[in-house]
């Protein structure tokens, strides 16, 4: 009984003193602004030690990151202010992204995996339910110039990133078959790599 009691004690003393420097000790990832508003941190305030989180670099001035591992979704360099979040009827994203503008604008065309579709469809045969795909191999069929649906929300794979001095570090040491794929992908050339 009395262990429960200190217990308490130490637990009601560790809240109490944690209470100034909780609010920049959370590190809440979220680019909704909505969700800010309604009692969720600020952007600013998301990073660890209060630093904001996003890059301060415009679209055009960042410097692009190495590939975190072979195709990897790259990080995004440049901030994100006013694209997101991305709605059904606005994509900012593909304004600089689509492969029609990319040379235009400077940025990395979407790549071919984002305008394929890797989900085989549902077929009946005999009464039962199948994927109308072969066993042993990756199911793809190309959408021409249509973007994937799968591919619409950007900032589910692609990240921006923050200028902070992690505690603990990451010692993960990225292999790449060939140094291109340091900086650039080509996931749909090699999909189907050990599934054939
Ligand atoms: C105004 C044009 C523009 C818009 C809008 C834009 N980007 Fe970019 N993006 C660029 C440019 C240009 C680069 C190349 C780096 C640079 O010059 O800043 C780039 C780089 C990137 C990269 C890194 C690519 C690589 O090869 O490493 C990613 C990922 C990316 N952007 C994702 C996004 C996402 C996601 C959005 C929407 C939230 C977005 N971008 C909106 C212009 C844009
Ligand atoms: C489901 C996750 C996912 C979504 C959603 C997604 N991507 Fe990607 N993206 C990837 C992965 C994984 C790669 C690297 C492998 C590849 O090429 O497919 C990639 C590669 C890229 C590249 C680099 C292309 C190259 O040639 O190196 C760009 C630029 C990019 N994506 C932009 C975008 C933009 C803009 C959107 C939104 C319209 C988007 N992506 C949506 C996962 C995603």
């Amino acid at each position: 009984m009395k262990k429960i009691h200190y217990f308490s004690l130490f637990a009601a003393l560790l809240l109490f003193s944690c209470g100034e420097t909780t609010k920049q000790e959370v590190t809440v990832v979220t680019q909704d602004p909505i969700a800010s508003q309604v009692g969720g941190l600020l952007d600013d305030d998301q990073g660890l030690a209060g630093m904001p989180v996003y890059s301060d670099a415009a679209p055009g001035t960042s410097e692009k990151f190495d590939r975190s591992f072979e195709n990897a979704p790259p990080l995004i360099p440049h901030n994100t202010e006013g694209l997101v979040p991305i709605k059904k009827d606005n994509n900012m994203c593909l304004t600089c992204h689509m492969p029609a503008v990319a040379v235009a604008m400077k940025s990395t065309a979407l790549p071919a995996s984002h305008f394929t579709d890797y989900r085989p469809k549902v077929i009946e045969k005999g009464g039962k339910y199948q994927v109308d795909a072969k066993e042993g191999e990756v199911y793809e069929k190309s959408l021409g110039d249509e973007l994937s649906s799968t591919r619409y929300n950007c900032t589910q794979c692609h990240v921006s990133q923050a200028k902070i001095d992690p505690w603990v570090q990451n010692n993960f040491e990225q292999v790449f078959r060939d140094n291109n794929l340091k900086t650039s992908s080509n996931l749909e050339k090699n999909i189907q790599d050990g599934v054939k």
